[in-house]
């Protein structure tokens, strides 16, 4: 069965959302405030992490690890005949960059000293010990999760000369999470299919799977900047009445709250740092990271989406087994050997990044908006949610697929086991035949109609 149209954004399980009207800087709205949720990913139960009354996940935004949005079928009377699964790592500590602001925004709050409110008084004896950027254990058991789905799904397309076919983006996080995905597939599979990761792609050089090599793009820091000036004044002035002296500005306020996540999901019980924050507030923190990725390689960055086109190309190759045509950030001499980009395997698996993946959304034309995204707050029905789009080990999952009585062959995609409509190539129900998806994709075919060569100039 189709999912329809409407059916789209189905109602998650009621674990993760409570509806709830609000009042929200003036904008009364009925959203989805995750007030109480269970984190369950993996969803295999093998590394259950279960929470309740943590005011966060999913509006940690892409720091919200993964969950199945939609329940997986196969259209009735087809048969998948192909898959290019692509994926961001899983669960990792803070980047670099990002440990030196949470860790500023800490020692403001423990130079303080003395609270007044007892909910801060757990700093009184806190020490910041989170590593960065490395894969946490809990997103290493998202990636053998994974692997194992992957391998429930599709093991009818394998054979001992037709394994899955796994790169990786060079980053270390990155690589981890492909071999701990290659692990859940071999350990699913009793060890009689254990795929290799056959290609690193370095993140200096050519590289599909990263957003490395566009110099001239923007970035979100004006879009996200403003919204943070909206929604955290209040807050940062009742956490330095909790702290008196500490100082905190307003984008302090935004660290501390990413901390919340990170802390959880590294310690995997609930961080202190969440309680100092009401659900509404996160609804507003979540918007942070939906303006930081539209506007960061999304359809608001004017050089972000060209960058999601040598996968496109990538991907044409692999459904039409014809070899790769591009000419923005494919590598030529990796793409142009079977040994490296071989066109007659069954499953493709690659694993990348967010700002990376978001590229290819909006290269492809998923998650289309009706106008871009205001810096003056979220709006309702918005389809632009970034922990519907790259949670931690989010997934994009092209489908090739026939069906009886049907030589046509069809493609769809999955984000997140989402089935996407298509409108570009079909008539919205989600299924395009091969030919008109590769037809809809004038914009990778065309190298990004220009675009990449405003990259370099
Ligand atoms: C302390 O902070 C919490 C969380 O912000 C708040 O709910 C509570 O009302 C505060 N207590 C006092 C005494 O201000
Ligand atoms: C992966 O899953 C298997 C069970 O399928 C389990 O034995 C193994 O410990 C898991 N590895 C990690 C890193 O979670
Ligand atoms: C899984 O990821 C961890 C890092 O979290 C890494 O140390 C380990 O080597 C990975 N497992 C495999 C099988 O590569
Ligand atoms: C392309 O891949 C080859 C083989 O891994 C590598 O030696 C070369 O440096 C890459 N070139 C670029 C531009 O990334
Ligand atoms: C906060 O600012 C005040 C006034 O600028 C200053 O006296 C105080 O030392 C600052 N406190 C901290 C913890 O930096
Ligand atoms: C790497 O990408 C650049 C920019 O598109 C291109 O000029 C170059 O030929 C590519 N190198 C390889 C080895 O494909």
């Amino acid at each position: 069965m189709w999912a329809k149209i409407e059916d789209k954004r189905p109602p998650v399980p009621r674990r993760w959302f409570r509806k709830r009207t609000m009042l929200f800087l003036g904008i009364t709205s009925v959203l989805s405030a995750a007030a109480t949720y269970a984190l369950t990913s993996p969803q295999h139960g093998r590394r259950a992490l279960v929470l309740d009354g943590v005011q966060g996940s999913p509006t940690w935004a892409q720091y919200s690890p993964f969950r199945s949005l939609e329940a997986y079928e196969v259209p009735s009377g087809c048969s998948v005949t192909q898959v290019n699964h692509i994926e961001r790592h899983g669960a990792r500590f803070p980047t670099d960059g990002a440990t030196k602001r949470i860790r500023s925004a800490v020692d403001k709050l423990v130079a303080a000293g003395t609270y007044t409110n007892e909910t801060l008084s757990f700093l009184s004896d806190y020490t910041y010990d989170l590593g960065v950027s490395h894969l946490l254990p809990f997103g290493a058991a998202q990636a053998n999760d994974s692997g194992a789905t992957s391998y429930e799904r599709y093991a009818h397309l394998l054979n001992a000369d037709s394994l899955p076919f796994v790169r990786a983006s060079g980053s270390e996080r990155v690589i981890d999470t492909a071999q701990n995905w290659t692990e859940g597939f071999s350990l699913a599979s009793n060890h009689v299919y254990s795929p290799p990761l056959s290609v690193i792609l370095s993140e200096e050089g050519n590289d599909t799977l990263d957003d490395n090599l566009c110099a001239n793009i923007g970035d979100s820091d004006a879009q996200t900047e403003e919204w943070i000036a909206a929604y955290a004044p209040p807050i940062t002035t009742r956490l330095n009445a909790d702290a008196p002296g500490a100082n905190l500005t307003d984008a302090d306020i935004y660290n501390l709250m990413s901390l919340c996540a990170f802390e959880t999901l590294a310690k995997e019980t609930e961080s202190d740092f969440c309680p100092l924050f009401t659900a509404e507030e996160f609804l507003a923190f979540a918007y942070v990271g939906d303006l930081d990725k539209y506007y960061g390689t999304g359809y608001g960055q004017e050089l972000g989406p060209v960058q999601g086109v040598g996968y496109i190309n990538e991907l044409i190759a692999r459904l039409t087994g014809q070899p790769v045509q591009d000419a923005t950030q494919t590598n030529s001499t990796l793409d142009s050997d079977p040994a490296t980009f071989p066109l007659d395997r069954a499953l493709y698996a690659d694993f990348s990044h967010d700002n990376q993946m978001i590229a290819i959304y909006a290269a492809l034309g998923l998650f289309p908006q009706d106008a871009p995204l205001s810096t003056a707050g979220p709006e309702e029905g918005r389809t632009w949610k970034v922990d519907e789009l790259v949670p931690f080990s989010a997934r994009m999952v092209t489908e090739k697929f026939v069906c009886d009585g049907d030589a046509t062959e069809y493609v769809r995609i999955l984000v997140n086991d989402a089935v996407q409509p298509l409108a570009f190539c079909g008539d919205g129900s989600g299924r395009c035949t091969v030919e008109a998806f590769v037809e809809s994709q004038t914009y990778a075919r065309e190298n990004g109609q220009g675009d990449w060569e405003k990259c370099f100039v």
